[in-house]
C-alpha cells in the first residue's frame, strides 16, 4: 500500500521507504540511543478507542508500524501497553526479519519493557517467545517466572533508598542512565518507543525523543482517555519541527523532530 506524501513535496512512497527514512536520518549521541516515538491517536487527540489503540489506525498505519520496527535495534513499551496490548514477538514477518538481517540488524530488535513495579505477568505471548530477548528496565529486585524469551533486566544503580523514596523511585524511573547501558551494554543504537503516554512524558521530560511519528485517524473518540502524554506537564511546551506529512485511506501520517 503507498502513501500520499503532501509535505515537503509531492509523491508516492511505499510503508517500507517511508520507514527507513528513521534508520537514515538516525544520528545517535554518545550517551543514548536515537529515540523517536511511535503513536497513534484519533482526530480528537485520544489514543485508545474502548481502552486499546488498535481500533484507531487503518491498514496503512498498520504497516507502518511494522516497517518501523523493522528499521531499529530496539523496540520499548511501557508495562501498562505491555499488559493492555499483550505484546508478542515484535517482528512475526520472516522477510522482514530477513531484510533486518540482508540490513546488519539482528533478525529480531530486542525489546524493552519498563516496569517500576514489574507488574508483569509471563503468559505475555512476548515473555513466552523463545525467538525474543527482553530487556525490563525496572527499579524492582525480583524477577519474572516461567518466561521463555531470553529476559535480562536492567536496574538503577543507586544507593539503597530510604523507605520514603522507596515508594517514589518505585513509580518513576530516571531513563537517561538506563538508556546509556542499553547504548553501551547493549550496542543499541536506535530506539522505536511505541508508548503509552506515561512512558512517553517521562521520556519528553528528561529530553530524550528525537522524532515522534504520529498518524491522525479520521475518527472521534468522543471520551476523555489519554492522549499522548500523560504524567507531570512538561517544562513548557515541546516545540516540534514538521518533516513530512503522508496521506492514505484518510489517514494522516506525520513526522516530527524535536529539538535538543
Ligand atoms: N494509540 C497509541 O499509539 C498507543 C500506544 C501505546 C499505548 N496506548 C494505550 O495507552 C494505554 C496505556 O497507557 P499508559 O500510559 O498506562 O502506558 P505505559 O506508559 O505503557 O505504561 C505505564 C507503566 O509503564 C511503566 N513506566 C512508564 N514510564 C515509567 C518510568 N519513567 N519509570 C518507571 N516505570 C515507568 C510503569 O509500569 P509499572 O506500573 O509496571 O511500574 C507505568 O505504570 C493503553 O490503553 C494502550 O492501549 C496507545
Amino acid at each position: 500500500m503507498d502513501f500520499e506524501r503532501l509535505h515537503p513535496d509531492r509523491g508516492r512512497v511505499s510503508a517500507r521507504d517511508a520507514a527507513a527514512a528513521l534508520r537514515e536520518s538516525a544520528a545517535p549521541p554518545d550517551d543514548r540511543p536515537y529515540l523517536a516515538l511511535n503513536m497513534v491517536a484519533t482526530a480528537d487527540g485520544r489514543v485508545t478507542i474502548e481502552g486499546r489503540s488498535g481500533g484507531i489506525g487503518n491498514e496503512a498505519d498498520r504497516e507502518l508500524f511494522h516497517e518501523l520496527r523493522a528499521q531499529v535495534d530496539a523496540v520499548m513499551a511501557g508495562a501498562g501497553t505491555v499488559r493492555t496490548e499483550r505484546y508478542g514477538r515484535l517482528v512475526r514477518d520472516p522477510k522482514r526479519r530477513a531484510r533486518r538481517g540482508e540490513a546488519g540488524l539482528e533478525p529480531d530488535p530486542l525489546a524493552v519493557i519498563v516496569s517500576a513495579r514489574l507488574a508483569l505477568t509471563p503468559d505475555i505471548p512476548l515473555l513466552q517467545d523463545p525467538d525474543s530477548r527482553v530487556v525490563i528496565l525496572t527499579a524492582s529486585d525480583d524477577e519474572l517466572e516461567g518466561c521463555r524469551a531470553r529476559v535480562e533486566y536492567l536496574r538503577p544503580d543507586e544507593a539503597p533508598a530510604a523507605p520514603a523514596e522507596l515508594r517514589e523511585r518505585a513509580a518513576r524511573l530516571v531513563l537517561a542512565p538506563m538508556l546509556r547501558k542499553l547504548r553501551h551494554d547493549h550496542g543499541v543504537r536506535t530506539v522505536l518507543c511505541e508508548g503509552g503516554p506515561v512512558l512517553n512524558g517521562g521520556l519528553l521530560r528528561e529530553g530524550l525523543v528525537d522524532e515522534l511519528f504520529l498518524s491522525v485517524a479520521p475518527k472521534l473518540a468522543g471520551d476523555s482517555g489519554p492522549t499522548v502524554v500523560s504524567g507531570p506537564p512538561l517544562d513548557g511546551a515541546a516545540e516540534m519541527e514538521l518533516l513530512t506529512v503522508m496521506e492514505a485511506g484518510g489517514q494522516l501520517f506525520l513526522r516530527y523532530r524535536l529539538p535538543h
